[in-house]
């Protein structure tokens, strides 16, 4: 008989449905996405140099800073987006891509770095509503965009049919390729609600599973398109 435990909503859950003792339901995941987007820090209230640690209220003034003490260094930029529904600011040197920005200076790890060159998918956003590949795409190119991660769309109830399929047909093994698949799913149903077999392949033909689970992406899609249809 399995054993029974509480969700963090007070709900009954079984065993099977917990990983290291963390309910693993939807619930959960749309509150852990909710949170993280949550702690997304805002607009910088300062400006800190990254080689002797020194402050500046103002950009301006840590430009000088830089020419003065610094004339060899590469300045770093400030970079303003909206992501996921919120504004914010980074601090990051030029060549830093939006996949590196989105994990170590905004906290989202949803947007996984695999193979780092653009033939994966494992590290789709959708910005300004097309799919994107983040590890390809620098940050201070997105200044003034609107940016989507798997975050955005796990914390939103409207995609949960989208996550429940996924779940249901467990079209995922590893799981690194899955945000990947599920954001790039997410720009399609949202350019196309009612997509054909073939059109989810085309759609998903950037995006790689080692594992082998390609037919279940399209089946899942095709269930959660239907849902939606009908009202979730
Ligand atoms: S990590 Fe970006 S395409 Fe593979
Ligand atoms: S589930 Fe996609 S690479 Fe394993």
């Amino acid at each position: 008989m399995s054993e029974k435990n509480t969700d963090n909503r007070g709900g009954r859950i079984d065993s099977k449905d917990l990983r290291n003792g963390v309910a693993f339901t939807h619930e959960a995941a749309q509150s852990q996405a909710a949170a993280a987007i949550k702690s997304i820090p805002s607009m910088l209230k300062d400006y800190s140099c990254p080689i002797c640690n020194r402050t500046f209220a103002i950009y301006a003034d840590l430009q000088h800073h830089y020419a003065d003490e610094h004339p060899d260094a590469v300045v770093p930029v400030k970079v303003s987006f909206n992501v996921n529904g919120k504004d914010c600011e980074v601090l990051i040197e030029p060549h830093w891509t939006l996949q590196r920005t989105l994990q170590f200076r905004l906290g989202l790890t949803g947007a996984k770095q695999m193979c780092n060159h653009g033939a994966c998918g494992s590290c789709t956003v959708i910005i300004d509503g097309r799919p994107v590949l983040s590890c390809m795409t620098l940050a201070i190119e997105c200044e003034g965009k609107s940016i989507e991660t798997i975050e955005g769309i796990a914390a939103n109830p409207k995609w949960k049919p989208l996550v429940d399929a996924y779940c249901r047909w467990d079209a995922m093994q590893c799981g690194y390729c899955t945000p990947g698949f599920l954001v790039t799913a997410k720009a399609l149903l949202d350019r196309n609600p009612d997509p054909t077999e073939e059109e989810i392949r085309e759609a998903l033909a950037g995006n790689i599973c080692i594992c082998g689970t390609y037919p279940r992406h399209s089946t899942a899609i095709m269930e959660a398109a239907l849902k939606m249809a009908q009202g979730g």
